[in-house]
């Protein structure tokens, strides 16, 4: 076994060898564009320099994956020019859902394919190896590891042509809540592999924590939640993410580590990577617990994941969101380019009347308060962009407290 590992390191070392050092790509084009292929190769190995930083180690995942284990103070968050005399905070000072506050039972533990091959050492952190051809597979150098498509549910903005324009191509099927200040939230997300009918559509379950506005250029989101996407990994395995913005997509922000600004604290999760098992129609049901809420001390905020403090999004990258949230979301979302109809599924691809092992959920949802309280989510609206294709319904039971059931499979004879 530890054979196998260092001989798994070596090979991986192998590997950042070739993608940082890698012999000189022989072009062949003509003179005329030479240059700027030159430059954009360039461009491509800073980017890489920059958000693969050096390893202590390294795990190849049967997925494919190369993890890196970065030392804590050496991870791109580092990068940022608001954090660089920044003091790492290990734990949160407060946590207003307690340990297993929901249940009697421990979660299960968090299983992610590359753990199959390794772990991280302490004081490391596993970070997802961007390659070269992840790169290239973005629609820029400067996108890459950015949303391309804006994107975020709003009620009141469906029938407006603006909007409109921002949310094209997306399909959300969501609770959502405004009615006063939000510290944060948590919620079970029942995990699923959506098919994805087109290779450049996604599909995705989250919660989006929000404040300001599209218009004023200054809408500041947190989001986690899991998402299967080809265009971004190559495949179409269900992987954790986590994103975040403070000038509504434009220039800050990405997702996970691919750029400065979320630190990560914990040596055993990697945001991008593949989480398994999922749910099975009919059958045994997986989900996963995600909180999120702003420490009282500091004000950065905080993610869980199932038992795992995973790190925080200091305060002093936000604008709203370094008081509090003004919007809290939770549900799926279809994207799909030309904003034709797509059978890309949300969700498990079934419709939410089908119920408990046949719809996804995302069920137990609470907000925490302006006090820091842990509270269910009494007010919800659902919103669902085109009912016909995705939709979403809300409901209260003893075992799943506030809950939605949300999804469906896109193109079908009412939905056209
Ligand atoms: C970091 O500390 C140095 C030296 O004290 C100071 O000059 C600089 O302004 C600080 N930077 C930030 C972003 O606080
Ligand atoms: C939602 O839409 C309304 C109307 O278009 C707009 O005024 C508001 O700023 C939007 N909310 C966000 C967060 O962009
Ligand atoms: C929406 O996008 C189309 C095509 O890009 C553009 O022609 C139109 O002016 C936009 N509408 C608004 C209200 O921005
Ligand atoms: C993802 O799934 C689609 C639809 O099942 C399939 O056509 C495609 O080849 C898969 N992509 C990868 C990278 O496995
Ligand atoms: C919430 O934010 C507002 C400003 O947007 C601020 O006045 C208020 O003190 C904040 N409340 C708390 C509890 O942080």
């Amino acid at each position: 076994m530890a054979a196998t590992r260092a001989c798994l390191v070596a090979l991986a070392m192998a590997l950042t060898f070739l993608f940082l050092e890698g012999p000189a790509v022989v072009l062949v084009a003509p003179a005329a564009t030479t240059d700027s292929l030159v430059q954009r190769r360039r461009d491509v190995q800073r980017l890489l320099r920059r958000l693969n930083k050096p390893p202590v180690a390294s795990i190849l995942s049967p997925d494919g994956d190369v993890i890196d284990c970065v030392h804590i103070s050496k991870q791109p968050a580092f990068d940022h020019p608001l954090l660089k005399n920044h003091t790492i905070q290990m734990r949160p000072s407060y946590n207003p859902g307690g340990i297993y506050h929901d249940s009697n039972i421990a979660p299960h533990p968090i299983t992610q394919t590359w753990h199959q091959n390794g772990k991280c050492p302490e004081n490391t952190i596993p970070i997802q190896r961007t390659k070269e051809e992840d790169v290239h597979r973005a629609s820029s150098i400067k996108r890459y590891g950015k949303k391309r498509p804006r994107s975020i549910p709003n009620l009141s903005s469906i029938n407006d042509p603006e909007a409109t324009n921002i949310t094209r191509g997306h399909r959300h099927a969501v609770a959502s809540t405004s009615v006063y200040k939000f510290h944060g939230t948590k919620a079970t997300f029942n995990l699923w592999q959506p098919m994805i009918a087109r290779a450049n559509d996604f599909s995705l379950a989250q919660l989006w924590i929000s404040g300001g506005s599209y218009s004023g250029n200054d809408l500041n989101t947190i989001e986690v939640g899991w998402q299967v996407y080809p265009q971004m990994y190559n495949d179409n395995n269900t992987r954790i993410f986590i994103y975040w913005t403070r000038d509504a997509y434009q220039t800050t922000g990405c997702y996970n580590l691919k750029c400065s600004g979320f630190i990560q604290t914990n040596n055993q999760i990697t945001l991008d990577g593949s989480i398994s098992p999922v749910s099975n129609y009919g059958g045994t049901q997986h989900d996963l617990d995600i909180s999120v809420w702003k420490d009282p001390k500091g004000g950065n905020w905080w993610l869980q994941v199932g038992t795992n403090y995973v790190g925080y999004w200091p305060s002093s990258i936000f604008s709203y969101l370094a008081n509090n949230a003004s919007s809290v979301q939770w549900g799926g979302e279809v994207w799909s380019p030309d904003a034709g109809q797509t059978s890309t599924q949300m969700g498990s691809g079934h419709f939410p009347e089908e119920g408990f092992g046949k719809a996804s959920y995302i069920k137990n949802i609470h907000v925490v308060d302006s006090f820091d309280n842990l509270e269910p989510l009494s007010d919800v609206q659902v919103i669902a962009t085109q009912k016909n294709c995705y939709n979403a319904e809300n409901g209260f039971s003893s075992d799943m407290g506030t809950y939605i059931y949300y999804g469906g499979a896109g193109k079908n004879s009412n939905c056209p």
